[in-house]
């Protein structure tokens, strides 16, 4: 008996990864991968690079959330939840031991009540800095700071993992890498948020599982192991060596390679941008740029088939070393960002009110036939 047919446009063995497969109709973010462009909603993300990430939000959210949200509206909203966040988090803090800081991200939003938050993504949004910033001030041994409702979402972040006024600068380059990251096309966390909302499932179901396929190393978990792959390089003299002898090995180097960009990620050079303008921010960058130069160089090389540039893990990991984040908490402060365009893409998603129910090709053994 021969399998049987399925009425479907791409086979997962012509896109084994779904490239080149298009999902879902957004008005939110555009990828160009061979232009080597981003748009957030008719803008270019360069001309975001300036913006607040309340800013961000209210360009993504806008026809989305029930009431018009002006940025200053959205200030106010997330400031008064990021206290109601705080107080969520009390009483699950001491089962967050021995999880690893994604691991204890995903407890805490998981423990959010979806019914209630349906139509309000801002507490989505506000609760992941408390959460993020608590996670990591207990991986060292320190009690969280409560959050200040006064203060924007990227200087509250940053006050609630030091316990101190947060410099400027700093504040600055955290607010451009949050609006770098807000949303990206249907990348795999977005793509999973879409499908769970599609059942309607809830806000923070949608975004838990969006957050489990962020952690991955291939998605949201490289940065970290771009500044081990640094540190583990060390000086420059070794650069060309220590590339060439993991290729070598069959490794990945962190920070290059893109499903859709087959140029340079435009979101590195907002990133490098970003850690150039802080006070302390040339040292690393200079040997960052060595060692990038040096991998361009050798992935052409040795992959000469496949173009494989430098994507936003890179930089990301610079701009988040510079403003003070350990690289255990990196994945969570991508989602920080990141929870923007879940959040936004789960409303849309919602408006269609459309399963997303696509099928398989059934490549098994069948049953035999009766006699
Ligand atoms: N280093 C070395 N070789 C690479 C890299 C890399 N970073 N990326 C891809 N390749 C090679 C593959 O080994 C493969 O070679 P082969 O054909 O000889 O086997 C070829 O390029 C094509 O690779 P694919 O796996 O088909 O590319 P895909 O589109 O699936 O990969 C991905 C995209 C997962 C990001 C990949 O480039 C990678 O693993 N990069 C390193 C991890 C990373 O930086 N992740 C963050 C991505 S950005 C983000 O998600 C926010």
């Amino acid at each position: 008996m021969s399998h049987p047919s399925t009425p479907v446009l791409a086979t997962a063995s012509q896109a084994p990864g779904l490239d080149d497969v298009i999902a879902a109709e957004t008005r939110l973010s555009h990828v160009d991968g061979v232009a080597g462009e981003l748009i957030l909603r008719g803008y270019h993300l360069q001309e975001m690079a300036d913006w607040t990430f309340e800013e961000a939000l209210a360009l993504l959210w806008r026809d989305l959330t029930p009431e018009v949200l002006s940025a200053a509206d959205i200030k106010h909203a997330l400031g008064a939840a990021r206290g109601r966040a705080f107080a969520l988090m009390q009483p699950l803090l001491s089962a967050l031991s021995g999880l690893s800081p994604v691991e204890a991200l995903r407890l805490l939003l998981a423990a959010l009540p979806d019914e209630e938050t349906t139509a309000h993504p801002v507490l989505a949004v506000a609760a992941v800095p408390v959460f993020a910033a608590a996670i990591a001030r207990g991986g060292q041994g320190l009690s969280p700071v409560e959050p200040d409702a006064a203060l924007s979402q990227a200087e509250d972040f940053l006050r609630m993992l030091k316990g101190a006024q947060a410099e400027p600068d700093k504040v600055k380059a955290l607010d451009t890498y949050l609006v770098t990251v807000a949303d990206h096309g249907l990348n795999a966390s977005t793509f999973t948020a879409r499908v769970i909302a599609s059942t309607k499932a809830g806000l923070f179901s949608s975004v838990v599982g969006a957050l489990c396929a962020l952690k991955g190393p291939l998605h949201g978990g490289a940065p970290g192991p771009v500044l081990d792959m640094l540190d583990a390089i060390g000086d420059a003299s070794r650069i060309e060596s220590w590339l060439s002898d993991a290729l070598a090995r069959g490794e990945r180097l962190m920070g290059f390679g893109h499903r859709i960009y087959r140029v340079r990620d435009p979101r590195a050079d907002v990133l490098k941008g970003a850690v150039a303008r802080l006070k302390d921010g040339n040292g690393r960058i200079r040997f960052a740029e060595q060692v990038e130069t040096a991998a361009l160089a050798l992935l052409q090389e040795k992959k000469p088939l496949r173009p494989l540039q430098t994507n936003v893990e890179f930089y990301t990991a610079l701009v988040l070393e510079a403003v003070g984040f350990p690289r255990d908490s990196f994945t969570n402060v991508f989602a920080a960002g990141r929870m923007a365009g879940w959040t936004a893409h789960v409303l849309e998603q919602e408006q269609t009110g459309r399963l997303i129910r696509p099928q398989s090709r059934y490549v098994g053994p069948m049953p035999k036939a009766k006699a």
